[in-house]
């Protein structure tokens, strides 16, 4: 019988939980001095996956998520790990127009009305959680789309003024909403500035006319960079999104796209390579994911992180390279130290203590809940103590760098020890750099670098990995690994926090 999705992806999950495999242990016996060394070396194999993974979580999407809501105070009952604060997402499914790429839940060209009701579902929502969130604070919000500065400046004034009305915030709060070319006008810029924003985020993607009129996005390059240089005049603290492994793209797009940007004295810039695989919502598989362009991305992406370094920029993430002092990432790191995050709107995805979840994806189920005085969410996965560690060091080390030091601070777990030999082999094959407490990958790492922080997944949780359909452990790049490499705990990992 399978037990998966016939159009498994990375996305999908299984559809029935795994039995535990009675031969897990077996497969996770305690290694050898030397051992995990000469396992790695013959598990890695390029895969030509995507790179870098946009959409890259910890935990992996293997194991099945629990159906159904759950009420504020369960949802808040775990102890944080970054007590009295949160963050907040909004999402606003909104656009002008569907890119021919993207695969978002959004829903173009709507009317005034429509996003009138949308956005009084998500002011009720918002009241759902006051109570529980009473006493903590609110340290970022992210207002996130689609295309929020799509809606009308007497929608976006309601949900600034509901924000406040329901959330306490950190006086120097990080307040963050996405934006397209087309969409702010010097008024409307205004308007987002007296109401509390601090860092806007446009998603132009690249300055290719080509390219873009074959992306189905349809705007004037000179009337954007105006829109973009007012943007920076207005608010300073301006991210610009861009993209790169289009079929037809020429070899220097990307570069000279950067280019441009830094000469406008952007401060931050995220650069994404095309999921491709992701936008072909219609087609049926059962495959690991190939990227045809896969060496090509690397090419370009080494060469636009040269040039960014050059510019004086710094990755935050592995994608994301900033000047520190004209902007700011806050929101996006934190979500890498557990702090909760609060999801509202339909489709958002949040982080509870200790807790994964998603709301509705359909706009009826997410009105149908919000209407019934409930939490619209559709699934969550609830994790182990053992597991919100692991999320933490492994999402730090995939995304730059992770500080055991502060780890072990934190969690009082002395992870360094836990994975001692791991880390040695690793340094060893040239795949981790390591300085005092911080270990960072390499760029020798580059093709690895969905799976190499997966390897630092607790033992535990491997035991799952058994238990799936031998098809996907022996095909899937991820899993292949895991049931090869077997064990990777030196010791056993014991959280002092309850
Ligand atoms: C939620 S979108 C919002 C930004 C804005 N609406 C815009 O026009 O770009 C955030 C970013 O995701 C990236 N993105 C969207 N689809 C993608 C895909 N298929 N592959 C890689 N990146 C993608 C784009 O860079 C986009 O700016
Ligand atoms: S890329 Fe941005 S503007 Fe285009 S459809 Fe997606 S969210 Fe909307």
């Amino acid at each position: 019988m399978k037990q998966y999705h016939t159009n498994i992806n990375k996305r999908s999950r299984f559809t029935l939980t795994p039995e535990p495999d009675p031969a897990a242990a077996e497969h996770l016996a305690p290694f050898e001095p030397g051992q995990i060394k000469s396992r790695v070396e013959a598990a890695l194999t390029i895969q030509n996956d995507f790179f870098p993974c946009f959409d890259w979580t910890f935990p992996p999407p293997i194991t099945q998520r629990q159906t159904g809501t759950l009420s504020p105070g369960e949802l808040f009952q775990a102890p944080s790990a970054v007590p009295g604060r949160y963050s907040l997402y909004l999402h606003i499914p909104y656009c002008a127009t569907l890119c021919k790429f993207c695969y978002y839940p959004v829903m173009p060209g709507r009317a005034a009305d429509e996003m009138d009701d949308y956005v009084g579902h998500l002011l009720q929502e918002m009241a759902l959680y006051a109570d529980v969130l009473a006493d903590r604070k609110c340290e970022s919000v992210y207002i996130g789309g689609g295309t929020p500065t799509y809606l009308h400046e007497r929608q976006l004034t309601a949900l600034f003024e509901a924000l406040q009305r329901h959330f306490a915030f950190t006086p120097d709060a990080e307040i963050t909403i996405e934006s397209a070319p087309g969409t702010i006008p010097d008024a409307k810029l205004a308007l987002l500035r007296q109401l509390g924003v601090n860092r806007l985020s446009y998603g132009i993607q690249t300055l290719d006319t080509d390219l873009l009129a074959d992306l189905n996005r349809s705007y004037s390059v000179p009337a954007a960079l105006r829109e973009l240089e007012a943007a920076v005049a207005t608010i300073g603290n301006v991210n610009i999104d861009t993209m790169y492994g289009f079929e037809g793209e020429s070899d220097r797009a990307l570069l000279d796209t950067l280019e441009q940007f830094v000469s406008l004295g952007i401060p931050c810039v995220s650069i994404y390579s095309l999921d491709g695989q992701r936008c072909e919502r219609e087609r049926v598989r059962f495959a690991p994911s190939q990227d045809p362009m896969f060496d090509r991305k690397l090419v370009i992406f080494r060469a636009a992180r040269a040039y960014l370094h050059e510019q004086g920029f710094t990755p935050v993430l592995q994608n994301i390279f900033l000047k520190p002092d004209r902007a700011s990432y806050r929101h996006q790191l934190r979500r890498w130290e557990n702090l909760p995050l609060v999801a509202l709107g339909m489709g958002s995805m949040g982080y509870a203590p200790r807790r994964l979840y998603q709301n509705h994806l359909s706009l009826k189920n997410y009105y149908a809940a919000v209407e019934a005085g409930q939490l619209p969410i559709v699934e969550s996965e609830p994790l182990t103590a053992e597991l919100e560690i692991a999320r933490e060091m492994v999402s730090q080390l995939r995304f730059t760098q992770v500080d055991l030091a502060r780890v072990r601070d934190k969690y009082g777990v002395d992870v360094g020890a836990v994975f001692e030999d791991l880390i040695d082999a690793l340094v060893e094959l040239g795949y981790v750099e390591r300085r005092g407490d911080v270990i960072r990958l390499t760029n020798a790492a580059e093709p690895y670098n969905n799976i190499i922080p997966m390897l630092f997944a607790p033992n535990r949780f491997k035991e799952v990995i058994f238990a799936l359909p031998e098809e996907y452990r022996e095909n899937f790049p991820l899993p292949a690994v895991l049931a090869n490499v077997g064990a990777t705990q030196s010791r056993p990992i014991r959280a002092a926090r309850p």
